[in-house]
């Protein structure tokens, strides 16, 4: 029987436990942590996102803002708002929501966020950090993607692993992370050959590449675990992932749905992120989750 992994219900206890933190957090510091995300111009998805990542701190008992600033937005506009954000001792965690309309430096706004409130793992300093092996701010998706491998009971060790992508949100950072983990990683994009041939050698196939069911039965091992990250329209309008489930599934050992698979523990990831960034800002020492 295949294992349909439950995202939802991972990361529903991820936030329970995140809910304790940030009460053991608030009774401390005598305020809650805080997560301050910003939305420029009005990208329906990232509307949807952003409204829901706010809606998830304050149910875990964290304070949250959105500030949503117009799509014409200058960038001395944006990074005076990071500046401010960046001085606010009651701001534990920022969040700018990608992508950012053409006309602004995604880089310099992403460099000028503070690492240790880089609650998305994004800046220069939490990268180089994280392919060190050493303590990081990590980008949630990634981050919860190895947390849905474990709790599957995937063992990583000396597996052979896949990504499809080579995003700087999912791609790289999945990759650090299982090479962490001891996996062999291959990153996989739109230019590899022989790409379907590839994908049936992994023993972990993670698709993150947002190309409707572009996995098909033919590209997975018997039992192999698939983690997918994709989230499509399809031509009827239904949310679809990279893989195609209903083919996939009979014949992996484990997989995600979609939805109800990884979307929700990015969430759960990011108030993960949050309560770390403000134990840590407040030198509380070393913070079990
Ligand atoms: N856009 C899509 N995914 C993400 C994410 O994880 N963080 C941010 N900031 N923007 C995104």
């Amino acid at each position: 029987m295949t294992n349909v992994i439950d995202g939802k219900a991972v990361a529903a206890a991820l936030r329970l436990r995140v809910a304790e933190r940030a009460a053991a957090f608030a009774a401390r510091a005598g305020r809650p942590p805080g997560l301050d995300v910003v939305l420029v111009g009005e990208d329906p998805a990232s509307q949807v996102y952003v409204r829901n990542k706010g809606r998830a701190c304050e149910e875990a008992g964290m304070r949250s803002a959105i500030h949503r600033l117009p799509a014409d937005t200058t960038q001395d506009a944006l990074s005076a708002l990071l500046d401010r954000l960046m001085a606010d001792e009651a701001v534990d965690g920022v969040l700018v929501q990608l992508p950012l309309p053409a006309h602004l430096d995604e880089r310099a706004v992403l460099a000028r966020i503070e690492p240790s409130k880089d609650v998305d793992g994004f800046h220069p300093a939490n990268v180089g950090a994280l392919w060190l092996g050493r303590e990081a701010l990590v980008p949630c998706t990634p981050w919860g993607c190895v947390r849905l491998l474990d709790h599957a009971g995937v063992k990583l060790e000396g597996a052979r692993a896949v990504i499809v992508g080579r995003s700087n949100i999912v791609g790289k950072p999945m990759a650090a992370l299982l090479i962490q983990r001891s996996a062999t990683v291959t990153v996989a994009h739109s230019r590899t050959r022989d790409l379907a041939e590839l994908c049936a050698e992994a023993d972990v196939l993670i698709a993150a590449v947002g190309r409707a069911k572009l996995v098909g039965a033919d590209w997975v091992k018997p039992g192999a675990a698939v983690i997918d990250v994709g989230i499509n329209r399809d031509a009827e309008g239904k949310l679809v992932g990279d893989v195609d489930f209903a083919a996939v599934a009979p014949k992996a050992g484990a997989i995600t749905p979609v939805p109800g698979g990884v979307g929700p523990m990015t969430i759960a990831c990011l108030l993960e992120n949050t309560v770390r960034a403000a134990w840590r800002r407040a030198g509380y020492g070393a913070l079990d989750l």
